[in-house]
């Protein structure tokens, strides 16, 4: 088998095929791209390729990205932009177990990237192909993380990197680092979906290539989310894989990957996937409820401002892989996602408000009995607690948000002072 056997780019729609090399991320006839693969090995051998870190090289052996390259994107590995992104750790704490009611519950912890989100491990295969295309320039719409490693990774490569958010609507952490990396970042008077239609519009316009979760290449590198947790686990599937839902770029992606995962004997059942959305963003919750009737969007609200989308790009993927899963959509409120977030945090854990989404959905779940007794349920936590400290601040000084705030404790500089203060909180 020759080296460009290995992978095609198909329509999702027409079903028509195009070369892998090229800069377009949508079929001519407007529909979404996919990539198709042919890996050389199955089964045990596909397993045994992926631990062998000597046949593999330096690059794949240090990326929990590239690792997976064989049904990743197969041509590139030896070249990628790689920080290296992956390996996060797969975390269990007691407290957690208590409060979803779930026993042995794990947590995929994506804030451990290198820019501290799941993005990373899409943009190292995106940036990659941007180099491969010879792109000038790339773009992406953002609630905040997309544009946090669009910005890193292209800075790595050398390319221009623009970025489309929201005024007024990005985490602080996130625009942070949009800004320290160097993205020329243009706040737009709109919200996250306005923003996806122009960066679309002006790609197109400006021939300049798109990097958002339409984007093939993008998805290719989100999958290994779920191949880096099934190799955790030995390859023993569990029963939910639990995963806060904006664009579903990641349902979509954790669809393909695990029935490929399948398809090549990785794992010999599919985990039902879960996707949780915050209530005021909540359209692919709404379309599950009607038996995925259609998709009616929505103008989005919520605390959680990655995943404030009101119109998922990758709806129809979304419904493919809760489908092919048997799985399902919910949607939790702001209120629960803060108490998830709050005991995460107070777990020693910690992440942004939109990965506490899952654990909400996870106790959501466990109690309505849809999760069982003993069922095995992974859930995704997909970006880093600073990314957004001003929820934090708000949180422990405003009244109401979470039950028992952790109020800064203002102190005269004084020792009779600081044992006074210690004294009213149980200590010494
Ligand atoms: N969690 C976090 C922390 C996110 O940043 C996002 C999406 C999601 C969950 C939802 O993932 O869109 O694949 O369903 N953030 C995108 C961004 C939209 O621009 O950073 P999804």
């Amino acid at each position: 088998m020759t080296s460009t056997s290995r992978m095609v780019v198909r329509c999702d729609d027409c079903r028509t095929d195009w070369p892998e090399a090229q800069p377009r991320t949508r079929c001519a006839c407007g529909g979404l791209l996919a990539i198709v693969h042919q890996p050389r090995f199955h089964g045990d051998a596909l397993r045994a390729h992926f631990d062998d870190d000597r046949a593999l090289g330096p690059l794949s052996a240090a990326s929990g990205v590239w690792r997976f390259a064989e049904i990743v994107q197969p041509l590139s590995a030896p070249r990628a932009v790689s920080h290296p992104e992956g390996n996060t750790p797969l975390l269990h704490r007691d407290r957690l177990d208590r409060w979803s009611g779930v026993e042995g519950l794990r947590l995929k912890h994506e804030g451990h990237n290198p820019t501290g989100s799941f993005k990373d491990r899409g943009m190292t295969v995106a940036v990659t192909q941007a180099v491969r295309v010879g792109a000038r320039a790339v773009a992406c719409a953002s609630t905040g993380n997309t544009s946090a490693a669009l910005a890193a990774y292209a800075a790595q490569a050398g390319i221009p990197a623009i970025v489309f958010v929201p005024a007024g609507q990005v985490a602080m952490g996130k625009m942070a680092q949009a800004l320290a990396y160097g993205a020329i970042t243009l706040l737009v008077e709109g919200d996250f979906d306005a923003c996806l239609r122009l960066v679309q519009e002006a790609g197109d316009e400006l021939g300049i290539y798109l990097v958002n979760s339409i984007n093939p290449f993008r998805l290719e590198g989100q999958k290994t989310i779920v191949l880096e947790l099934l190799r955790q686990l030995d390859w023993q599937a569990p029963d939910w894989i639990v995963v806060p839902a904006g664009n579903l770029g990641n349902t979509a992606a954790f669809g393909k990957a695990l029935a490929e995962a399948r398809q090549w004997r990785l794992i010999d059942r599919l985990p039902k996937i879960a996707a949780v959305q915050a209530g005021g963003a909540a359209p692919f919750a709404a379309a599950f409820s009607r038996g995925f009737d259609r998709l009616v969007p929505v103008q989005a609200e919520t605390l959680a401002t990655a995943i404030r989308i009101g119109d998922p790009a990758s709806y129809a993927r979304g419904v493919r892989s809760i489908q092919e899963t048997a799985g399902c959509v919910l949607a939790v409120t702001d209120a629960e996602i803060l108490e998830a977030k709050a005991e995460i945090d107070a777990a020693g854990v910690g992440c942004e408000p939109a990965s506490a989404a899952s654990l909400a959905g996870v106790r959501a779940l466990q109690l309505s009995g849809s999760i069982r007794p003993g069922e095995r349920v992974a859930a995704v936590l997909t970006g880093h607690l600073l990314k957004d400290p001003g929820i934090v601040d708000r949180m422990h000084r405003e009244d109401g948000m979470i039950p028992t705030p952790n109020r800064p404790e203002p102190v005269a500089a004084s020792l009779d002072a600081i044992r006074r203060a210690l004294h009213r909180r149980g200590v010494g």
